[in-house]
């Protein structure tokens, strides 16, 4: 199948910058959220992004001005009739994104491949909750999706081989490096990280060395670009917090115990950059 129209469901974070690169990998995207206030701001993020890239001369006037012309907006479902692919990216909510995929299944033809960017849920059970399961896939972008060069492409127990290729053609046509899962609570990247992290508050806990030590540590020891515990502050410390209890929950193994100095912090509202003050303060 050659690919042309692709549908974006969720305007926001990830939404719009998916709506970006597809746009300007020349593919025609309907990006579809129930706000409409999202979309005016996906907009204007998009624009502002080109803009960006204008000025400093990685993209031409007619570029931006043709990218832009890609995306449609809508807040009416039946608006995704003819499209190929739809990349769902709404709130990360399973009882929002399976009445989502109905609505999304009830109005594309049954040989269009259904994503979801989700980073916490199970694509099989996702799949599970539309007609022709085979043809479910996860499309894991990372955030900020035109910078980052990574998509995790994971297979749902019922993805079939045809749809994973589909996947790995438009993670190419992107200009991104896919790297394929399976179908496990985090899948590859966020279950190597998050226990990392996640060690790395245990280490602070015990006394071993000062948050500031820690990620010097790591920063100089292992080349990471930024320290564990700043990250954990830039994630956000509920988010993190819920990532852990989903692995302890989902693997049900006590190796995927949240820290409890994690707790601790996220009790006190101590969240990290978006509260002003997390393993680091903030302004
Ligand atoms: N933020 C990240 O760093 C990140 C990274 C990778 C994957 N993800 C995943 O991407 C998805 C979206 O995350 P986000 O950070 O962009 O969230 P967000 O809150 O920024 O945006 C979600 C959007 O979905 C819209 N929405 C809600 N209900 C809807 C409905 N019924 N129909 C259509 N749109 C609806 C909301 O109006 C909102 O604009 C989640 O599954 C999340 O797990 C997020």
């Amino acid at each position: 199948m050659h690919l042309q129209n692709i549908g974006v469901i969720g305007a926001g974070t990830m939404g719009n910058g998916i709506a970006q690169v597809c746009a300007l990998a020349g593919l025609d995207v309907t990006l579809l959220d129930i706000a409409d206030s999202a979309l005016q701001k996906a907009l204007a993020t998009v624009a502002k992004n080109l803009d960006r890239q204008v000025t400093k001369g990685s993209l031409s006037e007619a570029q931006k001005l043709a990218a832009l012309g890609k995306i449609r907006t809508s807040t009416d479902y039946a608006s995704l009739k003819d499209v190929q692919l739809v990349i769902e990216a709404a709130t990360e909510n399973l009882d929002l994104k399976l009445k989502v995929l109905q609505q999304i299944a009830a109005q594309v033809s049954p040989a269009c491949v259904i994503a979801s960017n989700t980073s916490s849920l199970s694509i099989t059970q996702l799949a599970a909750s539309v007609s022709q399961p085979e043809r479910f896939i996860g499309l894991h972008f990372f955030n900020p999706v035109p910078v980052m060069k990574l998509i995790e492409v994971i297979r749902g127990l019922q993805t079939s081989d045809a749809t994973h290729a589909l996947a790995l053609d438009m993670a190419q046509r992107l200009g991104k490096t896919a790297i394929t899962a399976g179908n496990r609570p985090g899948f590859v990247v966020n279950r190597i990280l998050v226990p990392m992290i996640n060690e790395a508050i245990q280490v602070l806990d015990e006394g071993l060395a000062s948050a500031e030590d820690i990620d010097a540590g790591m920063l100089l020891g292992c080349n990471q670009p930024i320290g564990p515990l700043a990250l954990a502050d830039l994630i956000g410390l509920d988010t993190l917090l819920a990532i852990m209890q989903a692995f302890y929950d989902g693997f049900n193994d006590s190796k995927y115990r949240p820290a409890p100095l994690l707790k601790e912090m996220v009790a006190a509202g101590y969240l990290g950059r978006k509260s002003g003050r997390g393993f680091h303060a903030y302004e």
